[in-house]
């Protein structure tokens, strides 16, 4: 039987949402949940005869690169159910999300892959870090003692978070941009399972207690965001003040952490860490999208062939200048630098350096002039965000 890729209709989604229970083992009694979900902007399915075989959901939000906030689709979740995996449908379903996203203004794909395989095949590549730390939660006592009046946050604070998050997640390349629904949810309807403590209008720290098999409990932080260092230390010594019952603190972040820098030893230990996949969808939308650092200028040429989206293919020149960048087709001949689309997603979040691109063969053909221009542009530290998706 010939598989047919759509979307599914609402009478539909009770068997979409048993074929995603069984591929993710979530109770099936949240089909109330998954049918009313704001969030989804665009359901895909492969149907084999009556039977769901694939689906794939989108999310809308947006990431910062470069300082701006850049349009994306979030794939949440894909799926393909056991009796008909291996047979393409998992990457079908994905692929054919991208003229929609291109079509909605959405010049990014992201997710986080539970595979790597099926999502590179499709153009994605590795492009940013969710990581988790610990920190024993005395160290967090040395901090200068706080300057600055902290107090516990009502519900009514998230709209100043809001704010606060909005500066703070800009100038960190692979934060996402959070949508109101994003509040909503994370913060808003669960606000009693969060400690969450701020310096209005200067920075807040969220984060929620996970019991110990013994006693006590472990701090397991979500986030800190602070405008100066005397209120950072001020919300992280809020963290310390319980270190007669939490032993250990972990923390979300990445792997070179900012508290390297204010800890006085280096008592951060990575526990674990998952890495987010991103697609460029639109070329030279996406391009166009981002920011640039404002002192440097660049010209630099180059191939690419994405038969997923054929838009994306041909040669193209890349003017980068001001801190903004564009595209434009070139009609230039002879030999020039070979990307490929994930290469290029790799690239584009600032994940990894043209020269380290090169070595792993995602860019061919480039001259050293050109490694260090694309590097130049597309520099800062290993994107990372504290959220999942
Ligand atoms: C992961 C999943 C969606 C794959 O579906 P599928 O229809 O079998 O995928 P495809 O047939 O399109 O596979 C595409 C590629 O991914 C690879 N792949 C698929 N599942 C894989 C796995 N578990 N481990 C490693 N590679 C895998 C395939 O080998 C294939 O590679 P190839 O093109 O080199 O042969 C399906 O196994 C599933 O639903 N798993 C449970 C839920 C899940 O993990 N979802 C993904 C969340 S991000």
């Amino acid at each position: 039987m010939e598989p047919v890729l759509r979307a599914p209709t609402v009478d539909e989604n009770a068997a979409v949402w048993q074929m995603i229970c069984r591929s993710f083992n979530f109770p099936v009694e949240d089909l109330e949940r998954f049918q009313s979900d704001v969030e989804t902007v665009q359901g895909l399915a492969v149907f084999v005869g009556d039977e769901v075989a694939a689906y794939s959901r989108i999310k809308s939000f947006a990431m910062y690169f470069g300082g701006r906030s850049v349009p994306t689709g979030g794939y949440s979740p894909v799926g393909a159910a056991p009796e008909f995996r291996g047979r393409g449908f998992g990457s079908m379903v994905t692929a054919a999300q991208f003229p929609l996203l291109r079509e909605r203004g959405e010049v990014l794909g992201a997710l986080y892959p539970a595979t790597t395989a099926l999502y590179r095949g499709v153009g994605f590549e590795v492009a940013g870090v969710w990581a988790r730390q610990k920190v024993p939660t005395r160290s967090f006592h040395s901090l200068r003692p706080p300057a600055v009046p902290v107090r516990r946050a009502e519900v009514e604070d998230v709209e100043s978070m809001k704010v606060l998050y909005r500066s703070f997640a800009a100038r960190r390349d692979g934060h996402l941009d959070r949508p109101d629904w994003w509040w909503e949810r994370y913060y808003v309807k669960d606000f009693d399972k969060w400690h969450i403590y701020l310096v209005p209008d200067e920075g807040y720290i969220s984060y929620r207690h996970q019991p110990n098999k013994s006693w006590g409990y472990t701090v397991s932080v979500h986030e800190v965001v602070a405008t100066s260092p005397d209120v950072a230390a001020a919300l992280w010594r809020i963290v310390g003040s319980s270190s007669s019952m939490a032993r250990e603190t972990h923390v979300i972040g990445p792997v070179e952490h900012p508290l390297l820098l204010l800890l006085p030893e280096q008592d951060v230990e990575h526990i674990e860490s998952l890495r987010n996949m991103v697609r460029i969808v639109d070329l030279p939308a996406a391009i166009e999208a981002r920011g640039y650092p404002s002192g440097v200028t660049a010209a630099v040429e180059f191939e690419v062939e994405d038969r997923h989206c054929d838009w994306n293919s041909g040669r193209w020149r890349l003017v980068v200048e001001d801190g903004g960048g564009r595209l434009e087709k070139s009609a230039s001949a002879g030999p020039v630098l070979r990307a490929t689309i994930n290469g290029l997603a790799c690239l584009y979040s600032g994940y990894a350096t043209a020269w380290w691109l090169a070595e792993a063969g995602l860019l061919q053909g480039a001259d050293a002039a050109d490694l260090a221009a694309l590097t130049a542009v597309f520099a800062g530290p290993t994107p990372w965000m504290p959220d999942f998706f």
